[in-house]
């Protein structure tokens, strides 16, 4: 299974405003056990650079633009978060480097589980042999 662009659900027009919702086990193939989100990045900043064991994400971005460029290890893939409805699910086992492209950018994250360190692979090599490895 590979990683995907989600369209999140939205009601309403431009002009009196829009809301987007999704919700956990139904639009998303997890239960919510964790929200968080990153901001006051500088534009050209880099964010990520680390893989999840095991937590599975769905992140989005409800004002700003960021790129994700995924890797499983063998094939990298580019995604554009730039719209309030557009969220990118990320499977387990894959690495993930976040580019800061528009200022006040807001990135927020629904995650599977609670934070644990030692869940991170942050180091590329490891990973790289972690993959190898078969997971
Ligand atoms: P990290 O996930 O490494 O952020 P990024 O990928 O954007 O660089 O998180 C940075 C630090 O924040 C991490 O070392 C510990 C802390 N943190 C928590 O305490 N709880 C959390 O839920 C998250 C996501 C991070």
């Amino acid at each position: 299974m590979n990683n995907s662009i989600i369209q999140i659900r939205t009601y309403g027009k431009s002009e009196e405003g829009r809301l987007s919702f999704f919700e956990g086990s139904k639009d998303i193939p997890f239960e919510i056990k964790r929200i968080y989100y990153i901001y006051g990045v500088k534009v050209g900043e880099k964010r990520g650079m680390h893989a999840h064991k095991e937590l599975q994400q769905v992140i989005w971005c409800p004002y700003g633009e960021v790129e994700i460029i995924t890797d499983d290890g063998e094939q990298k893939t580019n995604y554009i978060l730039d719209s309030p409805d557009k969220a990118l699910q990320i499977l387990k086992g894959h690495w993930r480097d976040i580019y800061w492209k528009k200022e006040n950018s807001v990135l927020c994250v629904a995650a599977s589980d609670y934070y644990d360190e030692a869940d991170y692979i942050r180091d590329y090599d490891e990973y790289l042999d972690y993959v190898r490895r078969g997971c």
